[in-house]
């Protein structure tokens, strides 16, 4: 299986990519960081321990805190409704959950990177800025790191928060360069894919049903499709972050284009701005853009996978 860590923001579709990944026997996770982003880093924090514990995660998985803002602008909080109050759709932790590991996000992804060189994927989920500071204060670890698979950017269809940008590159555009650019191989699945691969509501309800865990994710989804079938009037919502989950455990999922790749980070409107150059065959091609998905493939590994929490 794959070893990875995950950097993430959870955020309802954060939460599904982690219910994902810690029922896939493809993927050895290793542990979860997380970064400020959908919501402040206390609630981002407070969410991911709670999905570990509703995921049945063993207690010893490293979860480890990081950033609280981008790297070189404030910290600004996403003001829409599709994460609801709180990050997950107004689902609020019964029990205390579980403690965080000790250390910085930022220092302990360079730590996993360098104790086995070659291997591990970083999945990151969020804004980049914990991947980011951690690739310049470590210049060993970018090296070591098998790939970095990012949710992020819309190289071919228009953004989530404004015409040009995507959330997660909008939100920490100097990070989201710095890691294109790093010269680590990058695949990206932005929302060229993702739009093109929506959970059916119905599915999300049939899973809502079921006991469990595999119910509480279903209800999540269920509510998350909901909120988006009010915004844009279709019965199925896009579960971004679970889909570059999927793009490690399954990779025949993703058609990909090949090329290098920044962000723009100071134009006035484009701020965030993915900028895919595919034109030169010749270049060093460090970046992959997924273009294609089998999004039926997609809906019904997610269904699976989630339904397999039914008995817990
Ligand atoms: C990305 O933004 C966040 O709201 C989601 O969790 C996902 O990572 C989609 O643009
Ligand atoms: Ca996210």
């Amino acid at each position: 299986s794959t070893p990875v860590v995950i950097d993430c923001d959870p955020g309802v579709d954060d939460a599904v990519a982690l219910l994902l990944a810690l029922a896939s026997p493809e993927l050895e996770v290793r542990g979860v960081s997380t970064v400020a982003g959908n919501v402040s880093l206390a609630d981002v924090d407070r969410n991911a321990a709670h999905v570990l514990d509703l995921a049945g995660a063993p207690a010893g998985l490293p979860l480890v805190s990081g950033l609280a803002g981008p790297i070189a602008r404030a910290a600004r909080i996403r003001d829409e409704p599709m994460h609801g109050a709180g990050g997950l759709g107004g689902l609020v932790p019964q029990a205390p959950p579980r403690p965080f590991s000790a250390g910085h996000a930022v220092d302990w992804l360079a730590e996993r990177a360098l104790e086995a060189p070659g291997e591990l994927t970083l999945v990151a989920v969020g804004p980049l800025s914990n991947v980011a500071a951690m690739l310049a204060r470590h210049p060993q670890a970018g090296p070591a790191l098998r790939e970095i698979v990012v949710m992020g950017g819309a190289a071919f269809v228009q953004g989530n928060v404004t015409p040009a940008a995507e959330f997660n590159f909008h939100a920490d555009p100097e990070a989201a360069r710095y890691v294109l650019e790093s010269g680590v191989p990058v695949r990206v699945v932005g929302l060229d894919v993702t739009r093109a691969a929506l959970f059916p509501l119905a599915s999300a309800e049939r899973l809502a049903a079921l006991p469990g865990t595999a119910g509480v994710a279903g209800g999540l989804l269920r509510d998350f499709a909901l909120r988006y079938r009010d915004r844009f009037g279709v019965p199925a919502v896009p579960v971004h972050d679970a889909l570059a989950v999927a793009a490690v455990s399954h990779p025949g999922l993703l058609g990909w284009e090949e090329g290098t790749a920044s962000v723009e980070c100071s134009g006035e409107l484009t701020r965030g701005a993915l900028v895919a150059d595919l034109r030169t065959p010749d270049r060093e091609r460090r970046v992959s853009i997924a273009r294609t998905v089998d999004a039926d493939a997609f809906a019904a590994l997610l269904t699976d996978r989630l339904a397999g929490y039914a008995g817990g």
